[in-house]
């Protein structure tokens, strides 16, 4: 059987993408690399995608008149890419209902907090500032709300005194380095069962 084809979305320094690439590249992911496409030129996961020879595409946001034109094009281009399945690995802007009504049940995100608390961009912050003791990392489909879909994967991290934004979201990137490829590798062999809201992820 030919290996499912996965596109990767990234906005930022791609080290989930990097992730990714590593685990595709040790057969942890069964899957082909097919494209990665950002909203913006020029950050590391770019490099990271020429590094590795994957197919690129760049799709600034402000060439587009709005969330619905730009999401149409995204998925004309994970069409024409032949893309079966999808990463958002820190992929920043907001996809209308078209991306997973295009693709049900196989756009996979990662959100740095355990949904439901903590939705949306500032999830890191925002646990910090309401004083949770834990946090952690999620990673779920895609559905037509944001940070919203049926959870595949969840692992807490503990908030520590003294924590900064920033060396709470390394502690939660290390362990999304880990469950976000689990989880894709388990959709490439088809390991996961979906029923409603509630994800079975067989061994
Ligand atoms: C991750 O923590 C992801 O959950 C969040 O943005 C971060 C992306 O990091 N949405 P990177 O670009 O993969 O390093």
């Amino acid at each position: 059987m030919p290996k499912k084809r996965l596109a990767v979305l990234a906005s930022g320094s791609g080290t989930n993408l990097q992730a990714i690439i590593d685990a595709v590249g040790d057969g942890a992911i069964n899957a082909a690399t097919c494209l990665v496409l950002t909203d913006r030129g020029e950050i590391k996961a770019l490099e990271r995608a020429e590094a590795n020879g994957i197919p690129q595409a760049i799709l600034p946001f402000a060439d587009f008149s709005d969330r619905r034109a730009f999401t149409s094009a995204v998925v004309d281009v994970l069409r024409e890419h032949g893309a079966d399945f999808v990463a958002l690995a820190g992929f920043m802007r907001i996809l209308t209902a078209e991306a997973p009504n295009a693709y049900p049940n196989a756009i996979i995100n990662t959100h740095p907090a355990l949904l439901p608390a903590f939705p949306g961009a500032h999830a890191v912050e925002q646990a910090l500032a309401h004083g949770a003791k834990m946090t952690g990392c999620t990673v779920h489909f895609v559905d037509e709300e944001v940070d919203h879909g049926p959870i595949i994967a969840q692992e807490g991290v503990a908030i520590m005194p003294g924590d900064t934004g920033e060396s709470l979201h390394d502690r939660i990137k290390a362990v999304e380095h880990r469950i976000f490829p689990e989880a894709l590798g388990a959709y490439a062999d088809g390991r996961i069962e979906v029923d409603g809201r509630v994800v079975t992820v067989r061994p």
